[in-house]
């Protein structure tokens, strides 16, 4: 298990120490851990946020665990300098197409939730948005109409085969969990939707045991907060599944509990929190390093098949947060490294 370790900047720092304590809490067989920079750090040192070492080592590892970026003292740079462009560049060099965005009411942290505690309850469902295609990689511009008047343009997009291949990855997501698909699109109004469903229906007759349904992106961004215990996966288009999947998390209560996982054609994949890199508290050791951790444990099940060691992490997670371990994100006063030591005290038993 060859992992590049890519902590970035920030409390992307911290909240590593922990994960990476977590796993060696797990006896993994033949664990190779590699760090490289990337984000600020890596632009302090190397002046790119993405230098070629980095690039090196995640093309030779099996997977990557990486923790968060966004220095503010490199915000003043170009563009294609800025820490965020690291992630754009990862996703970009990995051919990561699918982006898994679990969100699921831990017990007990219903309060946290903006919604009432009885529906927030009934949360849990993952979200698989497209990442490659859509509106967000169409020819764009900005042109004069025929009146003179400023027009800008994207076009929206998809083929058949990325419509496909992002439907597999969630077919074989509902094979592992409750076997319920959502697929979420605009097809009343729009053609690119209209292909997006009638290649997911063509599809679901390669998952019998699935039971696949359609919504439209409105109805779906109401539902997922009047009822989103009828959802297990949705599988959406790249624009409204980043809508989507924040809205889903939001209603989860902390952004410090919720992971990601990027993946492409084979088991290689991008696993990281879905928060940045928290300046305001970066330096002062209270980030809550629950979702960096979750995403470790994405990882192993995800590019290693450790389906049975990701469930104790969560498990993990889930009992800390029960004894009522609560960082400050959640109104409590445990630091980064008390809910570490707690999730592995949890593990270990001691
Ligand atoms: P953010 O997610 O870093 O922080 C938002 C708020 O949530 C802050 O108040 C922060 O203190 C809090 N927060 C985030 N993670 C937390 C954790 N683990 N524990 C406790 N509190 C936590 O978003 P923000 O402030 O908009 O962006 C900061 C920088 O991060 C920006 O430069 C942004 O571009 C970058 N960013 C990077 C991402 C990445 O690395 N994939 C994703 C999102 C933002
Ligand atoms: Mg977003």
């Amino acid at each position: 298990m060859h992992i590049a370790v890519l902590a970035g900047d920030g409390i992307g720092q911290e909240i590593m120490v922990e994960a990476l304590r977590v796993l060696g809490a797990m006896d993994l067989p033949n664990l190779c851990l590699d760090h490289a920079d990337v984000g600020g750090v890596a632009y302090h040192k190397h002046g790119h946020p993405l230098p070629p070492e980095t690039l090196e080592l995640v093309q030779s590892a099996d997977a990557v665990l990486f923790g968060a970026v966004g220095d503010p003292s490199c915000d003043n740079l170009e563009r294609h300098l800025r820490p965020e462009q690291a992630v754009l560049g990862l996703r970009k060099q990995m051919q990561t197409f699918a982006n898994l965005r679990p969100a699921k009411m831990f017990p007990g942290m219903e309060d946290a939730s903006g919604l009432k505690p009885e529906i927030a309850r009934s949360i849990d469902v993952v979200i698989v948005r497209e990442l490659n295609g859509d509106v967000y990689f169409g020819e764009k511009g900005m042109r004069k109409t025929a009146d003179g008047l400023r027009e800008g343009y994207d076009v929206m997009s998809y083929d058949e085969s990325e419509v496909r291949r992002i439907a597999h990855v969630a077919f074989k997501t509902a094979m592992g969990r409750d076997k319920r698909l959502c697929s979420v699109d605009k097809a009343n109004v729009l053609e690119t939707s209209q292909l997006w469903r009638d290649v997911v229906t063509e599809l679901s007759s390669e998952y019998p045991e699935v039971e696949l349904s359609h919504m439209y992106v409105d109805n779906a961004a109401m539902q997922l907060v009047r009822n989103p215990g009828q959802f297990d996966v949705v599988v959406t288009g790249n624009l409204f599944g980043d809508i989507l999947s924040d809205q889903a998390s939001m209603c989860v209560g902390s952004i410090g509990l919720l992971a990601s996982a990027s993946l492409g054609d084979g088991t290689k994949g991008l696993y990281e929190p879905i928060h940045g890199s928290a300046p305001d508290i970066a330096g002062q050791g209270i980030a809550n390093p629950s979702a960096m951790i979750l995403s470790a444990a994405m990882m192993l099940r995800h590019s290693f098949g450790m389906d049975a060691e990701a469930d104790r992490i969560e498990a993990a997670v889930a009992a800390v947060l029960a004894q009522g371990v609560l960082g400050h994100d959640l109104g409590g006063t445990a630091s980064t490294s008390e809910i570490g030591d707690a999730i592995v005290a949890q593990l270990t038993g001691g």
